[in-house]
C-alpha cells in the first residue's frame, strides 16, 4: 500500500511509494520514456514512466494523459538533484480522473485579456502560484507582527452610512431604504477601537470607485489599518519601518523558491532593514523642480513624482508633512505649522509607488468640529466619531496598507492585476 501524501511533503518518503492527487501541467515522451510534469498546488514534482517497467495498461493510460487532466499518481520518491523541487517520482501506476480536451492556456504566450479572461485557469500556472504563495506569506507576517505587539485585529464594517477618505470615490448602495457606501477605508472605526483596545488593527476590504486605469490601482483591495492610541506621528513611522522590515524578512525567509521562481533581485529586498529615508513634502517639491518637474507647492504628487523621488533611494522613503489642504479632514495640523499635516507616506522603492498612508488624528474637539464645518460633513452622521474626541480623547495615529501594492513591489510584478486571485478592474469584474 502506497502513502497518499502532498508534493511538498515528499521528501519525508525518499525511497517508499507514494500516491499524489494531481494534475497534468506538462508531458514529454521520447518513446520509450515518459515525463509528466505533476502539480498538485503545494509544489511540482517530475514523474518519470519507463515503457519496459510498467505494465502496459497503465503505460496507455499515462499516454493519454493530456495537459490539465487530473489524476492520482503513484511512483516511489528519489531524491534528483536536476528537478527544482529536488525530487522525482518513478511512475509505478496512474489512475486517471478526469480527461482534459483542448485546455485554452497552452504554453505559447497568450495576450493580457485573454489570461484575464480565464484567470480561474490562469492561477494555475506557476507564476500565479508562486505569486499567490508570497501573498499568503505577507499576510502571516502581517498577523505575526502585530500579535507579537500586543495588537487586537477587529474588523471594520463593509457596508457603512458615510466615507472616510472623501467621497468622490465611494462606490453606493441601497441598505433597504437607507443610502449606503461600500468601505473605502476601515480607518474612523479602528480609531473607535483603539479607545477601548489601545492598539488595534483591520484587515479587510475596501472599495474605491476610481476611474483610475493604471498599474497600482485596483477598484477593490485589501488594506491593513493599524490604529495606536498614545502613539504620536514619530513613533508610528518607527512601527511602519519595522512592520515593513518584518514583511520582507519573512517572504526572504520562507519564500525562497517562488521569489526565484519570479527572477526576483533579492539583493533589492535585502535593503529593506534599519531606518528609512525621510524627505518632507517642501523637500520633495524642490527636488522635483530640480529635476525640472512642472509641480508647484501645494500640488499633489502622481506616479511620475513618485518614482524620481523612489529612485533616488535602495529603502521605501517617507514623504511627511503634506499640504493640509491636500490631505484628509482627519489628519493632525503639525502645531508649529499649522499648513502641513503630521503624515507620511511611503513610497516602495524601484518604482512601485506609495504602499503607506498615515498619520496622526486630530484629538481636539474643536478643531474636529471646524473640520467637519470645512468638509461640509454631517455632524449627524459622524456624531459617533466626534463621541471619540468628547470622552477621554488621547492623541493617536494609524496607517494603511496596501496589500497588493505590497505584493506587486516584493515580487517585482508590473501591474496589481496579478497581486490577487480575483482582480476587480476598471471596466472588469468577470470572473
Ligand atoms: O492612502 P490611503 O487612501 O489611506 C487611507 O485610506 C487611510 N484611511 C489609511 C489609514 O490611515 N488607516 O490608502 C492606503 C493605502 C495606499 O497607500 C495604497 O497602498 C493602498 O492603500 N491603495 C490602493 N491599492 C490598490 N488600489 C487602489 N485603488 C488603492 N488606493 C489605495
Ligand atoms: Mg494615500
Amino acid at each position: 500500500m502506497s502513502s497518499k501524501c502532498l508534493v511538498r511533503e515528499v521528501g519525508q518518503y525518499v525511497g517508499q511509494e507514494v500516491t499524489i492527487g494531481c494534475w497534468v501541467h506538462n508531458k514529454r515522451s521520447s518513446g520509450k520514456i515518459q515525463f509528466l510534469q505533476l502539480r498538485d498546488g503545494t509544489g511540482f514534482i517530475q514523474g518519470v514512466m519507463v515503457k519496459q517497467e510498467v505494465e502496459e495498461e497503465i503505460w496507455l493510460a499515462a499516454k493519454e494523459l493530456t495537459q490539465e487532466s487530473s489524476l492520482y499518481a503513484t511512483g516511489i520518491v528519489r531524491e534528483e538533484e536536476r528537478s527544482p523541487s529536488g525530487f522525482e517520482l518513478t511512475l509505478t501506476g496512474v489512475k486517471v480522473i478526469h480527461l482534459t480536451k483542448d485546455y485554452p492556456i497552452t504554453p505559447k504566450e497568450h495576450g493580457v485579456d485573454f489570461l484575464m479572461d480565464h484567470r480561474h485557469l490562469w492561477m494555475r500556472a506557476p507564476r500565479q502560484r508562486a505569486i499567490l504563495v508570497i501573498r499568503n506569506e505577507i499576510i502571516r507576517a502581517v498577523h505575526q507582527f502585530f500579535n507579537e505587539k500586543g495588537f487586537t485585529m477587529v474588523d471594520a464594517p463593509i457596508l457603512t452610512p458615510s466615507s472616510c477618505e472623501g467621497t468622490t470615490e465611494l462606490f453606493h448602495t441601497k441598505y433597504f431604504e437607507e443610502d449606503a457606501f461600500l468601505s473605502q477605508s476601515g480607518q474612523l472605526y479602528m480609531e473607535a477601537a483603539a479607545m477601548a483596545l489601545g492598539r488595534v488593527y483591520s484587515f479587510g476590504p475596501t472599495f474605491r470607485a476610481e476611474k483610475s486605469k493604471t498599474r497600482r490601482h485596483l477598484i477593490e483591495f485589501w488594506m491593513i489599518e493599524p490604529e495606536m492610541a498614545f502613539v504620536e506621528h514619530e513613533e508610528s513611522l518607527q512601527i511602519q519601518q519595522q512592520f515593513i522590515s518584518h514583511i520582507v524578512e519573512s517572504v526572504l525567509k520562507n519564500c525562497q523558491k517562488e521569489l526565484k521562481f519570479l527572477k526576483r533581485d533579492l539583493s533589492k529586498l535585502e535593503q529593506v532593514t534599519g531606518d528609512f529615508p525621510r524627505i518632507t513634502y517642501d523637500e520633495a517639491i524642490q527636488f522635483l523642480q530640480e529635476k525640472d518637474f512642472e509641480i508647484k507647492w501645494g500640488e499633489d504628487f502622481g506616479a511620475p513624482h513618485e518614482t524620481a523621488i523612489a529612485e533616488h533611494y535602495d529603502k521605501p522613503v517617507f514623504i511627511t508633512h503634506y499640504p493640509t489642504e491636500l490631505k484628509s479632514f482627519y489628519m493632525k495640523p503639525d502645531p508649529e505649522r499649522p499648513e502641513v499635516v503630521l503624515c507620511a507616506d511611503l513610497i516602495a522603492p524601484e518604482g512601485y509607488g506609495e504602499i503607506i498612508g498615515g498619520s496622526q488624528r486630530i484629538d481636539d474637539e474643536q478643531l474636529m468640529e471646524q473640520r467637519f464645518v470645512e468638509h461640509k460633513l454631517s455632524e449627524e452622521a459622524y456624531q459617533w466619531y466626534m463621541d471619540l474626541r468628547t470622552y477621554g480623547s488621547v492623541p493617536h495615529s494609524g496607517f494603511g496598507l496596501g496589500l497588493e501594492r505590497t505584493v506587486a513591489w516584493i515580487c517585482g510584478l508590473e501591474h496589481v492585476r496579478e497581486t490577487i486571485p480575483f482582480p476587480r478592474l476598471l471596466y472588469r469584474m468577470y470572473p
